[in-house]
């Protein structure tokens, strides 16, 4: 397999460990091992000092299936495949879902993997665009001109990366009947469910919503333990995620044995910990908007609805890679210039997940107070 570089992560790669603050961050800030460990129930705490380093059950943990599952409505243990990352699951069902001459159409700007794999693999790929002008909003009626008797997949990403773009309820509806209408697989990447920012607008789960309707799942965002490398699909069609589970043989085989026990912390209280990390967002989200008031010709968004990331917008003659470069220079503070995402529009990702990101905001200004007055 060839496959373009995944321009985000080579950004990341060359700049985050190296700066004092990354203010474009997706995930929420990690938990530490010991308040995690504090958290265990009884039986968890159990497992995990008696834990052996030996390879796991491929599919996942029982007991962390079973948890899994307790997210969704209509899910059971069996419908879950633990994976290595949100990262594996989208490598693993999009190279079983396409081959050469199937047709999958992707919402985009967006993580470049939901649509690069697909690309990898052969397959003829849709961007469909999302537009600041609308909001970002995914076209319900352009995205049903799009679909072809060849397409197999639809992907979408709700909350999210990089605007905070989430759907209402009757745009998402509107997605899942055309993807059964089309006889398609739709895949809803929701690692930043649960951060919506008002909870009357979460969408239902997309393995909730269709057998044809496959969820995307990580502890990464919402559940802030972007260490532990564990994400998870979840769909009704076993067949295929028995195929899915098969193609992993051929990736990780099994999941960290150390990670599965703290991701089944984790999820067991899940409620403490999605509590921190909403929190987290609202008071990070106060911040920016004060910020936005204090750079009303400079700095310009569509206010994100959920997740831990926006794609505000740069005055224009302030070109973003060249203000990106020379901030990180002068403050140590990194944005994610919009031109990683192939997108032309001088926009930027900024991250509110993080706890130091009063500090990055203050090192942002420095600049700004220095180049766009
Ligand atoms: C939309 C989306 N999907 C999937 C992933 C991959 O998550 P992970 O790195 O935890 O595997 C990310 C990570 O940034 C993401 O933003």
């Amino acid at each position: 397999m060839r496959i373009t570089e995944f321009e985000l992560e080579r950004y990341f790669a060359r700049w985050e460990f190296a700066v004092r603050h990354v203010l474009c961050a997706s995930d929420v800030e990690g938990w530490s091992m010991g308040e995690l460990l504090a958290l265990a129930d009884d039986e968890s705490a159990e497992l995990w000092k008696d834990l052996r380093l030996g390879y796991t059950e491929a599919p996942g943990h029982p007991l962390l299936r079973r948890e899994i599952a307790a997210l969704y409505e209509t899910a059971d243990a069996p419908d879950v495949l633990v994976l290595s990352g949100a990262e594996e699951g989208i490598f693993v069902l999009v190279n079983v879902l396409l081959e050469a001459g199937d047709h999958a159409i992707v919402t985009w700007p967006g993580y470049q993997s939901l649509y690069e794999v697909a690309r990898a693999c052969g397959a003829d790929v849709t961007l469909h665009e999302l537009r600041e002008a609308d909001g970002w909003a995914i076209d319900v009626d352009a995205l049903r001109r799009q679909v072809t008797p060849r397409t197999r997949l639809i992907v979408i990403n709700a909350p999210h990366n990089p605007t905070g773009m989430l759907p209402d309820r009757a745009t998402f509806d509107a997605i899942v009947a055309i993807a059964a209408e089309a006889g398609a697989y739709l895949l809803v990447d929701e690692v930043y469910r649960y951060l919506e920012f008002d909870e009357a607008d979460r969408l239902p789960a997309g393995v909730d919503a269709g057998r044809h309707v496959i969820s995307l799942g990580v502890m990464s965002k919402s559940f802030a333990m972007a260490g532990l490398r564990i994400g998870w699909l979840a769909s009704r069609d076993r067949e295929l995620l028995a195929r899915v589970a098969a193609f992993k043989d051929y990736t990780t085989i099994c999941a960290s044995a150390p990670s599965e026990i703290l991701a089944l912390i984790g999820l067991r209280a899940r409620g403490v910990i999605l509590d921190r990390s909403q929190t987290l967002v609202a008071q990070n989200m106060v911040a920016l908007d004060a910020l936005f008031a204090r750079w009303p010709n400079t700095l310009s968004w569509v206010r994100p609805r959920g997740g831990s990331i926006g794609f505000p917008r740069m005055r224009e003659d302030l070109d973003i890679d060249r203000f990106s470069a020379e901030l990180v220079e002068s403050e140590g503070v990194l944005l994610l210039p919009g031109t990683r995402f192939g997108h032309p529009g001088n926009h930027f990702r900024i991250g509110f997940g993080r706890t130091d990101l009063p500090a990055a905001v203050a090192g942002l200004e420095q600049h700004l107070g220095r180049v766009a007055r």
